[in-house]
């Protein structure tokens, strides 16, 4: 597009190429391992540090191109490769920074299986980790060793959602040279542009909003300029590829991220607004509400919220907590989120926090609301109450 457009005009007409695929509003399935070059001297000149070309099915097919252009151009990146899980688009660029005697500042807060990847790969490998509190902000200066070599950041952390300061982080990191690799899995590219904030290395569950709708598992990084060849190539040289199949719904559900997240924010707030008011819940720890501790940070730094949020009980015995759940009729009780259906699961932090303190004595309950009527998203919560009264 030659003129600016607002972003759910750039969502519509992003990646599409009509004229190349005999007027075809989406861009087809490319399934392909092989590909057949018309001379040798093209087969061998094939290489080089530019993935943007069809070359071999591992390397990419045009679905999977026109997938990753509309990803990293929403976001304000360079470029975005695709891979096969969230978990995958946080190892790779982890493992393309760190080698034996490098340091690694890793944020308190991160995905438990993020802790787990540091904890069993990159540690008996010879990389030093360090936790740090996600509230450290201009703090993080102070823990840059010599040996320091990335900056991890996850905002708002898993399941206790603190917010991070990232522009404060990002200066101290930058000042040192340092590359600030973030999931921005909640943000969204639709909510959060990392690279207004000083994030270089931006890192997403496809699996969750992207994709939208519970049937793929994916993740995709997208990169700045500076450290897109670094990531780009360890992605390949770790084998990662994602099929055409999956990229294909992926773009299809990436297409109505923009009316998803607006109607499921929303909800979200609205559901979390009544829990605020229950008598059984001690505390909601969701950004987006006024009073919430990282709320200032995300009114500044984000242009929404993700439909996921958690909320202490008051009551302290983990078998009412599980009352409540099981009473729940529209809520599945299921891991992940970001889809178009609501889940409830008891939030279990054993062993996901070093350097910060997490003891809010009662049990932590995270729901992810989806695109039911929220109205009996709240008759459901109801009915658990009821449960969670005669279990106490
Ligand atoms: C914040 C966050 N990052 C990454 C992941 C990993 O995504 P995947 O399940 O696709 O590996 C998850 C999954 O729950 C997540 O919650």
């Amino acid at each position: 597009m030659d003129h600016p457009v607002k972003k759910d005009t750039l969502l519509t007409h992003v990646a599409r190429d009509p004229a190349r695929y005999e007027g075809m509003v989406n861009t087809p399935v490319f399934r392909t391992s092989t590909v057949i070059f018309p001379d040798l001297e093209t087969y061998e000149a094939r290489g080089g540090d530019d993935y943007k070309k069809v070359r071999y099915g591992l390397y990419g097919t045009p679905t999977t191109f026109a997938l990753e252009e509309a990803i990293a151009t929403m976001e304000g990146g360079h470029a975005a490769v695709v891979v096969p899980s969230g978990l995958a688009a946080i190892a790779a660029p982890l493992a393309a920074f760190l080698k034996a005697g490098d340091h690694l500042l890793m944020v308190d807060t991160a995905y438990g299986p993020t802790r787990t990847f540091c904890d069993r790969h990159l540690k008996p490998n010879g990389v030093e980790i360090e936790y740090y509190d996600p509230a450290i902000g201009a703090g993080i200066e102070r823990l840059i060793r010599n040996n320091t070599r990335a900056v991890y950041c996850e905002t708002p952390g898993s399941l206790t959602f603190e917010m991070q300061d990232i522009p404060a982080i990002a200066a101290a990191a930058h000042a040192r040279n340092l590359p600030v690799l973030a999931d921005t899995t909640w943000g969204t590219p639709y909510f959060f542009r990392p690279f207004d904030h000083g994030i270089d290395i931006s890192i997403h569950a496809g699996t969750k909003y992207i994709n939208g709708h519970s049937d793929v598992l994916m993740g995709a990084i997208v990169t700045n300029e500076r450290y897109w060849k670094t990531v780009r190539k360890t992605v390949a040289e770790y084998g990662y590829c994602v099929s055409p199949d999956d990229c294909y719904l992926a773009l299809r559900g990436f297409r109505t991220i923009g009316v998803r997240m607006k109607h499921q924010m929303a909800s979200a707030l609205k559901v979390a607004r009544w829990i605020q008011a229950r008598p059984e819940v001690k505390r909601v720890i969701y950004p987006a509400l006024e009073g919430d501790a990282g709320h200032a940070l995300w009114k500044r730094d984000f242009e929404g919220a993700a439909s996921l949020f958690s909320f202490v009980l008051s009551e302290p015995k983990t078998a009412a907590a599980a009352a409540f759940i099981n009473a729940l009729e529209l809520f599945g009780i299921g891991s992940s989120w970001g889809g178009f259906e609501s889940l409830a699961i008891i939030a279990r932090l054993e062993g996901c926090r070093t350097a910060t303190v997490w003891n809010p004595g009662a049990p932590m309950i995270r729901l992810h609301i989806g695109l039911e009527d929220p109205d009996d998203l709240i008759a459901d919560l109801e009915r658990g109450f009821d449960k969670l009264r005669n279990a106490a």
